[in-house]
């Protein structure tokens, strides 16, 4: 490019959780010049565990900004180009350092992690009739191992290191934005503790009306008040980068966590819209505008953005899934049926017309949305001398498919209006069987967006909006489609695969507990 015809860029660090990247668009035409990619080191100490290393977080962002900016150079760019930069991130992950030092004081305890199961207990017992969804009517939750407060709480009471630093006034605890912002800002040298109002709106401390935490909250979980971060908007000038990487004197202007921020990548920016993320988890949001719906039927209430300061907070229902794509890396990995989750399950499940009456719920540490059940296991069902791995794997992805049909007849319940057609994106889109088997068990059109990576798309977005280059506005006209799914099914015929699903999902319920 010649130096007239440079437009404004805008990076992204995405903190995945199999993942970090970083990711480099041009804001004028929304276009994506470079992207690097590493994989995060998993760890599992014990089933149901799920680690991951705070600083390899870190050093992944300095490796893969390096190297997308070298790339960048290649295309007659310069670092000087970035205007400013947005995060996204796996939510709920929750991470302890010390103030003083830096040091993380525990490694990260991952969304999926379920070692807090007997926290929520002695939660519960708190709370009158043991009730999950007590809590609910403040912070949009329920009680629950998948979100930060029960993980915070764990960490005080097991982790000797945290509850030295808590009585010495060195502890912090963040999302991983948090710990991002905070190592990218200047560390212990006077680093920004701050999240975002998605974020924050996952831990179970946030009052989702005030939009700050909540002092009951605080008390129950036993959270002080000075260990956490300051909520901020999705959108306005954090701060600037001042770690000595690459990355060094950039703007910091946008944070959102990875499944909201897919919702502004997808454009559903109007009340009535909803997107679909396929990943190793799931997650169906919806957008209900300023107006903050309350589920009756298992979904969550959470932030959907809150584009600056003074801008209101947008509220979204949303459906959470454990395993999705999860299940097709269990076929990988632990029953080696498979070398590759997403082109290769497509094609052997392609290879039979049915599952063969299989059903296979992958609730592998429990069930998400809409039952909030911890003590449901794995059951794969159905099985006859017929059964072959063929049948299995489409079991598998269909399961996909039945989660988002459990969550997407929770929401027509909630919102009184049944969703017409579903955006979807995640890497797990890109297999098309899938996809068709979605509009099929759902009855609805699913249109597919054009890169299966909106989740950094919106963080740029709403980091761009910010900086004055990405206006919200012109996004709202965005087209983001590539291809629509139509169902081929009767209801009759989807709705007596669904009743036996419902079976099958009965059936998994209280394993863990008999
Ligand atoms: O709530 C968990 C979610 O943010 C995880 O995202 O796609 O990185 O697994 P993903």
């Amino acid at each position: 490019v010649r130096d007239g015809l440079k437009k404004p860029l805008v990076g992204v660090i995405d903190d995945g959780t199999k993942t970090v990247r970083f990711v480099i668009y041009e804001a004028e035409r929304s276009e994506e010049l470079a992207a690097y990619q590493l994989d995060k080191t998993e760890v599992q100490p014990q089933e149901g565990w799920y680690e991951q290393d705070p600083m390899e977080i870190l050093n992944h962002i300095r490796t893969c900004s390096e190297k997308a900016i070298e790339q960048l150079t290649e295309l007659g760019y310069s670092k000087e180009d970035i205007v400013t930069l947005g995060i996204t991130n796996q939510r709920e992950t929750t991470i302890a350092w010390d103030k003083f030092t830096g040091e993380p004081l525990h490694p990260a305890i991952a969304w999926n992690d379920i070692r807090t199961d007997s926290t929520v207990d002695a939660i519960l017992a708190k709370v009158p009739d043991r009730n999950k969804n007590y809590l609910k009517s403040i912070s949009g939750l329920p009680i629950s191992p998948y979100f930060s407060a029960l993980k915070m709480r764990w960490l005080k009471d097991n982790i000797k290191a945290v509850r030295r630093a808590s009585r010495d006034k060195r502890l912090l605890f963040g999302t991983s934005d948090s710990w991002i912002v905070w190592n990218l800002t200047g560390g212990p040298q006077g680093g920004l503790h701050i999240t975002d109002v998605t974020n924050a709106s996952r831990t179970l401390l946030m009052d989702l009306d005030t939009l700050n935490w909540d002092p009951m909250l605080c008390r129950l979980f036993g959270i002080h008040r000075d260990s956490l971060p300051q909520i901020r908007s999705s959108s306005e000038l954090y701060g600037v980068v001042q770690d000595g990487s690459i990355l060094e004197g950039i703007r910091l202007s946008g944070i959102l966590g990875n499944q909201q921020a897919a919702l502004v990548g997808q454009n559903c920016l109007q009340a009535g819209q909803a997107k679909n993320t396929y990943r190793s988890g799931c997650f169906l949001l919806y957008n209900t505008g300023p107006r903050r719906v309350q589920s009756t039927h298992g979904l969550v209430t959470t932030v959907a953005y809150k584009l600056g300061p003074n801008a209101p907070a947008i509220y979204a229902l949303e459906g959470s899934v454990a395993v999705a794509g999860g299940a097709m890396k269990f076929l990988r990995d632990n029953l080696k049926l498979v070398k590759d989750v997403v082109k290769e399950t497509e094609h052997i499940a392609g290879q039979v017309f049915s599952t063969g009456d299989v059903y296979f719920v992958p609730a592998f540490s429990g069930l998400y949305a809409p039952y909030w059940r911890k003590d449901a296991r794995g059951i794969i069902c159905g099985l006859t001398a017929f059964t072959t791995k063929n049948h299995i794997i489409r079991a598998a992805l269909e399961a996909v498919c039945f989660q988002t049909r459990d969550i997407l007849e929770a929401m027509n319940k909630d919102c009184g209006m049944p969703l017409s057609k579903l955006h979807v994106d995640g890497k797990m889109s890109s297999n098309d069987l899938l996809m068709q088997l979605q509009a099929d068990l759902t009855g609805i059109p699913v249109l597919r967006a054009h890169s299966w990576d909106m989740g950094a798309l919106g963080a740029a977005v709403v980091a761009g909006h910010c900086a004055g280059v990405w206006g919200i506005e012109r996004w709202r006209h965005h087209a983001t489609l590539a291809d629509t799914f139509l169902p081929t099914t009767t209801d009759d015929d989807r709705n007596v695969r669904y009743t036996k699903w419902k079976m099958a999902v009965q059936r998994s319920l209280g394993w863990a507990t008999t």
